[in-house]
């Protein structure tokens, strides 16, 4: 019924009107580079353009809905587009960070009513998930996405997209996604937003491609190019991508949108000598819609009548756009409700943000233990730039969140402590100056505890166009840092970045340290509860944390060498032939300050050697998808004093296949919730997905005569083994 709707419209519109169903504009605060164009009524009375972004609110987006729905002559409604990435008007912890709960199922909640927040808002439509792998700490938009691991990327991704758009797109709380940005973003060479990408179509596929699939999968409506050459081709632009690998081999049927002016950027690639080129480029590649390069809707119909593009090509990019309209029940209702209560964050909504942030938030370091902080701790000194700014609470992509609703950790812990705190900010982000030192460290020196809220500027210095060549913390703060330390009291330092900070000189310093990323709405709640231990630290990395901006890109699932470090001294220099001609530094370890899926909590877990469902495999019955090949299970235990939650973990190693993999990888993990004592055992079903890689003809498989490691424990550096043979 619906392709039959589609095929009725499609007939009655002109050239001019399909062009125009293909263009997208902004309207409003922009989100890209451009001054943005005027006359949009008019346009939207024309016919002359299919959807906006950066249009938010009931009132608003009515206004123009209307006029496309009331006034022009083919009454097509507009979509309206936004950058929902982490929540609409209840902001969640930054997507790096609710990565860090390795919680799916949380964060597909924690969406859901994004969406519905969203779509309350006139927005049907959000462009996230952001599943980009990232393994280059400098890169700004780091923070955007799900951090280094393909499996943990695949499984959110699925997470945003189920929870984004619910049972069905038509329900009018659900939204449309946009997977972006496809692909290989994150992969930008020095991680420099917006460079080149070079990647081998092994590397492409075995870690870059995973996680836009799976979304795919999950029914993602719209997929978002990304700025990026991959191997020289510009991925707006890219046939290989667009059209081979989404529509043939995953079977896509929604519509592309390319990033924000994008289209244009082909001439600046090089790749197109005008504008007329580029957009006839973008469209034969397979990109549905331009937003804001201005030319689709002024260059497809002379393209067409110049016999450069064919009608057909139009046709169809009309109709994957149509379709999604339908889809979203937008023809039936397009307007919002502008009757509704303005959307409010109630207190329902702050436990969930406030839960999300809880199984977020990592605890990195607990010398002492100084956390939880007791009943002893009377007064606490609170010192530094975020201790107090509600704006970083929000993170980057902020959407219609307000600062004045975030609760900072100075406003959680006033509550708490009544007179027991004393503030001072000690510092600003960029600052030199060391003026605010002195009251700083008076503070701490007549406190019992010092709470040093450090870290980036959230709008400035992470996200997107915010790459870094120096991962330590910004300004002096670290020089604050060392003067609140030289107080003697017990320091504990709560991080608030987007990029993974090189941590030595905090490591070196303080006793206990937290990182946070940028926590939502109920940042200082979430962070006073872990703090005094009411609720227990859970969270894991999703990224390695390198000891020195030299290392990146740093990833645990990297693959070996010839010359492994093995169990060479790597703190000292080189010292004789045997621990020089290996692979290492001679002034740094390569191994990461923190690796990844690596998390304390206020108990101890330990694991049992895992065991196998079966001693060995035959390719050939694992080659069939979906089936469970074998399972391995493993007891985990509460070791430790109170109840926590563990995240286990599985790695596996394939040796002995036609090409090299990686020394590890993560292929399962769930949470375990266990009392003080309590042992569980945890099962990993291992199939097709797991088990399979890349071969040298870039054939996903597996195969005969290749050999097994398997881990299991409660990060990337899991000890406890078992391994078997694919015959
Ligand atoms: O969705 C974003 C994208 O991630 C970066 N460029 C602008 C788009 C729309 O705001």
């Amino acid at each position: 019924a619906l392709e039959g709707r589609v095929e009725r419209l499609l007939r009655r519109m002109t050239l001019e009107e399909k062009a125009g169903q293909l263009a997208q504009y902004s309207q409003g605060v922009p989100t890209g580079p451009g001054t943005g164009r005027e006359g949009h009524e008019e346009m939207a009375r024309a016919g002359a353009v299919g959807a906006f972004l950066n249009v938010v609110g009931a009132r608003e987006t009515n206004r123009l809905q209307r006029i496309a729905v009331e006034q022009s002559r083919l009454q097509i409604p507009l979509l309206f587009g936004f950058d929902v990435i982490h929540g609409h008007r209840t902001l969640f912890p930054v997507p790096l960070a609710m990565a860090s709960s390795f919680n799916p199922a949380l964060v597909e909640q924690a969406m859901r009513l994004a969406g519905a927040e969203a779509a309350a808002d006139g927005v049907r439509w959000v462009f996230s998930p952001m599943v980009d792998i990232a393994r280059d700490a400098r890169w700004g938009r780091i923070v955007e996405g799900s951090g280094e691991d393909p499996y943990l990327g695949a499984a959110l991704a699925q997470a945003y997209v189920r929870g984004y758009q619910g049972p069905s797109l038509a329900e009018p709380s659900a939204v449309a996604a946009s997977v972006k940005h496809f692909a290989a973003y994150g992969a930008a060479e020095a991680g420099r937003d917006y460079h080149a990408v070079d990647l081998s179509d092994v590397s492409l596929r075995q870690v870059y491609l995973r996680p836009y699939q799976a979304a795919v999968e999950a029914g993602a409506a719209t997929v978002m190019t990304s700025f990026n050459t991959l191997n020289g081709v510009p991925a707006t632009a890219n046939p290989y991508l667009l059209t081979d690998i989404l529509r043939k081999e995953w079977g896509f049927h929604g519509f592309v949108v390319s990033d924000w002016n994008a289209i244009q950027e082909l001439v600046n690639h090089g790749t197109a000598l005008s504008g007329a080129a580029a957009a006839r480029q973008a469209l034969a590649a397979g990109v549905e819609m331009d937003m804001e390069a201005h030319l689709y809707g002024p260059e497809l119909p002379a393209l067409v009548r110049a016999g450069k593009l064919s009608e057909a090509q139009v046709d169809e990019a009309v109709r994957r756009v149509l379709r999604v309209k339908f889809a979203l029940g937008l023809f039936e209702k397009p307007y919002a409700d502008e009757t509704a209560v303005p959307t409010e964050v109630t207190p329902e909504k702050r436990a969930l943000a406030r839960r999300v942030a809880e199984e977020s938030i990592v605890l990195l370091k607990n010398e002492g233990p100084v956390l939880p902080l007791g009943a002893a701790v009377r007064k606490v000194a609170l010192v530094g730039p975020l201790a107090d700014s509600g704006v970083d609470m929000m993170g980057p992509w902020a959407g219609r969140g307000d600062a004045r609703e975030h609760v900072t950790l100075r406003a959680a812990l006033e509550r708490r402590l009544k007179g027991g705190l004393v503030y001072a900010k000690g510092t600003d982000f960029l600052s030199r100056s060391t003026q605010g030192f002195e009251e700083a460290v008076r503070a701490a020196a007549s406190a019992d505890v010092v709470i040093a809220a450090l870290g980036e500027e959230a709008w400035s210095m992470t996200g997107e166009a915010a790459s870094r060549t120096s991962l330590g913390l910004p300004g002096n703060q670290e020089q604050l840092l060392a003067a609140l330390a030289a107080t003697g009291k017990p320091l504990v330092v709560v991080l608030f970045n987007g990029h993974p900070l090189t941590l030595q000189g905090v490591q070196a310093r303080a006793q206990a340290i937290v990182e946070a990323w940028y926590p939502g709405i109920e940042a200082g709640n979430a962070l006073a509860n872990l703090l005094w231990g009411d609720v227990n630290f859970s969270a894991r990395l999703p990224v390695s944390l390198p000891r020195s901006v030299g290392q990146v890109p740093l990833y645990y699932n990297a693959l070996g060498t010839g010359r492994p470090a093995g169990a060479a001294d790597l703190t000292r220099p080189p010292s004789g032939t045997a621990d020089k001609y290996i692979s290492r530094y001679i002034d740094e370890q390569n191994t990461p300050l923190y690796p990844f899926g690596y998390g304390l909590s206020y108990t101890t877990f330990g694991f049992s050697a895992p065991t196998l469902s079966a001693k060995g495999l035959k390719a050939r019955e694992v080659s069939r998808q979906g089936l469970e090949a074998l399972r391995v299970t493993a007891e985990v235990r509460n070791t430790g004093p109170v109840e926590g939650t563990v995240v286990a973990q599985l790695y596996v190693r394939v040796r002995g296949a036609s090409l090299a993999q990686p020394v590890r990888q993560l292929a399962g993990f769930a949470r375990v919730r266990l009392a003080p004592g309590e042992a569980r055992e945890v099962v990993f079903p291992l199939g097709f997905h797991e088990l399979s890689f890349l071969n040298s003809r870039s054939e996903r498989g597996v195969e005969p005569g290749t050999h097994y490691d398997v881990w299991v424990g409660d990060s990337s550096e899991a000890k406890a083994h078992v391994e078997f043979m694919m015959e």
